[in-house]
């Protein structure tokens, strides 16, 4: 019988291959509380999708509030901004999040996102004209994030010369709130998280007086008819923090799994399926929080009314009842797509197209530019410790 107390999502071997455990999982308990988690886990991919299908059971309310693991000193510093998330739009249930959704998606248009690529693609271009010559890099540190930034940067409306503070302070808010931190530590980064807000705080005010072409002049456009100033700082700050994280690190796993398969470089013609195919094997997102509004029963156990779930969508990408012989890669696999690592329903990714985009972008670039990277060898690649995402610490290339 396997011990669901295994299930440590702070372990270093469950997010670099929890595959084997899951998959036991998914057969003997396919919904079980992890006391490290403090939360209910689904793992089958059925349960995971009706789940995120079913926000008046499975509530978003506060799921991503994880100053759960906060010391109390840390709490005091952070006073109202502890509960920051609250009026986030991917932690909050409709009517609220229906107005917030409609709001968010008008800067996420097929146009303006197909309007980025040109810009992505040069942005890629010029990092890799002052890398290339040095034949070897660390893919994470000085290839992955770079782009990415910038363009949510450019897209937000962040000048240029804040770009590097942003990127700082983000780093912190990621560690302060999605990863156990000892209580000194915890205080230092809370620090740098305030600073961070006043940053967005004066950036919102200032485009809502002098409005630019950008996202956050158009959601300040909103303050006071679809929404308050609080709920458009929560955003812009959320949204850079999105781009700065979520698509680099996927655009580092999926390298690695290509060039552990020898997929390198991928094939034009591939590319946007080969992206669907690293976001299911090796998905950046491992799933999402969500609050059981009543007692559920689901294969023989209750999960009681308010308790915290885990809706694994990194167990969901690898069902076998979906995905036949889920820990193969097959950069031609037709349902690819049918991963979860995006989300489902009606919190669905809304930075999905523009996720994308930069994924295929990124590949299709690199593969032209570096058609001989390869795996520099040494140390096994590591993994940050997240609780939500799979990123990696570092990667080193040649070519
Ligand atoms: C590969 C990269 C990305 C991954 C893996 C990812 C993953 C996710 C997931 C799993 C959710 C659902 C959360 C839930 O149901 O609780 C989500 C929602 C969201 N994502 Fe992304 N994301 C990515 C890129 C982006 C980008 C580039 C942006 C913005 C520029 C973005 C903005 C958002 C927002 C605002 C929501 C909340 C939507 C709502 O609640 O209605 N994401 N993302």
């Amino acid at each position: 019988m396997i011990d669901a107390d295994d299930f440590d999502v702070s372990a270093a071997w469950h997010v670099a291959a929890p595959y084997d455990f899951l998959r036991r999982l998914r057969r003997e308990q396919p919904v079980f509380r992890s006391e490290h988690l403090g939360a209910h886990v689904l793992t089958r991919y059925a349960d995971v999708r009706a789940a995120y299908g079913d926000p008046k059971r499975f509530s978003s309310a506060g799921s991503l509030t994880i100053s759960r693991s906060l010391s109390e000193e840390t709490r005091l510093k952070l006073g109202e901004h502890g509960s920051f998330l609250s009026s986030f739009v991917a932690n909050v249930d409709p009517p609220v999040h229906t107005r917030l959704r409609r709001s968010v998606s008008r800067a996420f248009t097929p146009r303006a996102v197909s309007a980025m690529q040109q810009r992505f693609r040069e942005l890629n271009t010029d990092l890799l004209d002052r890398v290339a010559p040095r034949g070897e890099a660390d893919f994470v540190a000085e290839i992955a994030h770079e782009p990415s930034a910038k363009l949510t940067a450019r897209f937000i409306g962040v000048p240029e010369e804040d770009e590097e503070f942003v990127k700082h302070h983000v780093k912190d808010w990621f560690q302060l709130f999605l990863s156990p931190q000892p209580p000194d530590r915890q205080l230092v980064l809370a620090e740098s998280f305030l600073a961070y807000l006043d940053y967005v705080d004066r950036l919102v005010a200032s485009r809502a007086r002098d409005p630019r072409d950008d996202f956050t002049s158009l959601m300040a456009s909103l303050i006071g008819t679809e929404l308050s100033h609080r709920e458009v700082v929560e955003l812009i700050s959320t949204i850079l923090l999105g781009g700065n994280d979520t698509v680099p690190n996927q655009l580092g796993n999926s390298v690695l799994r290509l060039l552990r398969e020898g997929a390198w470089p991928v094939p034009p013609e591939l590319t946007r399926n080969a992206v669907e195919e690293c976001m299911r094997i090796d998905g950046a997102s491992l799933g999402s929080f969500r609050y059981a509004t009543a007692d559920i029963e689901l294969h023989g156990t209750t999960i009681p009314a308010g308790a915290l779930c885990l809706l694994s969508t990194d167990s969901a990408a690898h069902d076998e009842t979906v995905f036949d012989d889920p820990e193969r890669f097959r950069i031609d696999r037709p349902n690819a797509d049918a991963h979860m690592t995006l989300g489902y329903g009606i919190h669905f990714c809304v930075g999905a197209a523009l996720g994308r985009l930069q994924l295929r972008t990124a590949l299709d670039t690199l593969g032209e530019r570096l058609p001989r990277l390869r795996l520099a060898s040494g140390e096994p690649p590591s993994y940050r410790a997240s609780i939500v995402g799979r990123g990696l610490t570092a990667l080193p290339v040649e070519w």
